[in-house]
């Protein structure tokens, strides 16, 4: 294992009707003025708006709303939401939705204290040791999809316009301080997007499984542990979307995949997200969509660079029989892609609606500039063009 620091101090809040306590978390985390940032609108037809706005009035705490929040997250919004804040004195930002909304929150939240343009902060894939953002507004979550895991991750991810480059800024300062979670809240969703999150959160714990770092039982048996949970219950909740169980262990696993529990003391990787967000960049398609095509995929392409773990992944993850190590890495990966196919995903370009002519032009918005992406398997230019192609044929 290597040496780490793990410092997540998130309050998370978790079970039925926890958005009461909504209120009250704002104001002991000193937030006398809030922007409550929400998507779409689904916030508002299935009721979850209107019970956030009943904590936060009991608890008498101003709000000024911002919806509109696209997937994929757009930094026009964000800079609407700045101007806003700095006119309107807000000191706290309240998300309210999944990890579109909480991404533009963090933003918001940042480019409020910082005098120069927020996507100074935003960076691309060469660039190896980026600046942490130096200090936001308080922020809070009200999650409303298990997928992203922003609500306890330092990271935001936005899409700069004009050009739709999808990039990241990290910083403990964008860690939210308390996350609720009520499960009953993803009773609504879409299959699709329930079927993208478990891909999502399933993806976050491949990311840092696949390790060069030897010596890491711990964190090996919580991502395989947490991996094959999240399998289980992605196929009762589609059964059943009111499964309160599948729901309640769906939406701990997507927090505890991502706030780095599991990703303590070892090399993670993080390629196939790296190419992904090219690809919901370019198709404004489901970051768990464009998961589910790239990361087989890259399993495919990388898989030699160390047999034994890919076997060990087959057997523990999902129950492939001690046999031949070859054998059992293309039953592994073979089932892998039958867990997302059965979910209703997609596993090819074609499937997703991306195209091959685009490749050249994805691995170009990538940026490596001579650079490598993914630390288990180091890829240049070329390597993700054969990933990609693929996930083409
Ligand atoms: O916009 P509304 O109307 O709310 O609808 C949303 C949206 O269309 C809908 N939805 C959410 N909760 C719902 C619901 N519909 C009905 N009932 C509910 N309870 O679901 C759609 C998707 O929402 P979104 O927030 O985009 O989903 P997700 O949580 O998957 O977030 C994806 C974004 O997070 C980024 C991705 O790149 C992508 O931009 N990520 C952020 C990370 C981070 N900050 O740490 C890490 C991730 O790897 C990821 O990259
Ligand atoms: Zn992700």
């Amino acid at each position: 294992m290597d040496s780490f620091e793990f410092y997540s101090p998130t309050r998370f809040v978790f079970g039925r009707e926890s958005e009461k306590k909504t209120g009250d978390l704002v104001r002991r985390c000193g937030g006398t003025k809030v922007l409550l940032h929400f998507g779409g609108g689904s916030v508002k037809v299935n009721g979850i708006y209107d019970k956030v706005v009943a904590s936060l009035t009991q608890a008498e705490v101003p709000f000024i709303p911002l919806g509109g929040v696209q997937p994929n997250p757009r930094s026009g919004l964000v800079r609407e939401g700045i101007d806003l804040c700095r006119r309107e004195k807000v000191d706290f930002i309240l998300a309210v939705g999944g990890g579109s909304v909480i991404d533009s929150a963090k933003a918001i939240a940042f480019g409020t204290v910082y005098a120069g343009d927020f996507a100074d902060y935003y960076f691309g894939k060469d660039v190896k040791a980026p600046k942490p953002v130096p200090a936001a507004l308080p922020i809070g979550a009200v999650l409303t999809i298990a997928a992203a895991g922003s609500e306890g991750s330092a990271n935001s991810i936005i899409n700069l316009e004009p050009g739709n480059l999808k990039r990241g800024a990290t910083g403990e300062a964008l860690r939210p301080k308390f996350a609720i979670l009520n499960p009953m809240f993803t009773y609504t969703l879409p299959p699709f997007q329930t079927a993208c999150g478990a891909v999502d959160i399933f993806a976050h714990l491949v990311e840092r499984y696949f390790t060069p770092t030897q010596d890491v039982m711990v964190s090996d048996e919580l991502c395989e542990g947490l991996m094959r949970s999240v399998v289980v219950a992605s196929v009762k909740a589609l059964a059943e979307p009111t499964d309160f169980a599948a729901r309640s262990d769906l939406m701990w696993a997507g927090s505890l995949a991502h706030n780095n529990v599991c990703g303590a003391g070892r090399v993670q990787d993080w390629a196939s997200h790296g190419i992904e967000h090219e690809l919901s960049a370019l198709y404004d398609c489901a970051h768990g969509a464009g998961l589910a095509v790239v990361m087989p995929a890259w399993m495919d392409y990388v898989k030699d660079t160390d047999l034994a773990r890919f076997a060990r992944f087959a057997e523990k993850v999902f129950g492939v029989a001690p046999a031949d190590k070859t054998l059992m890495v293309d039953e592994g990966i073979a089932r892998y892609r039958a867990w997302i196919h059965s979910l209703g995903l997609p596993l090819t370009f074609r499937e997703l609606g991306a195209k091959a002519e685009d490749i050249p032009a994805l691995v170009a918005k990538l940026g490596l500039n001579g650079n490598t992406l993914g630390r288990f398997r180091p890829l240049k230019d070329d390597d993700v063009a054969k990933i990609l192609e693929s996930c083409a044929r």
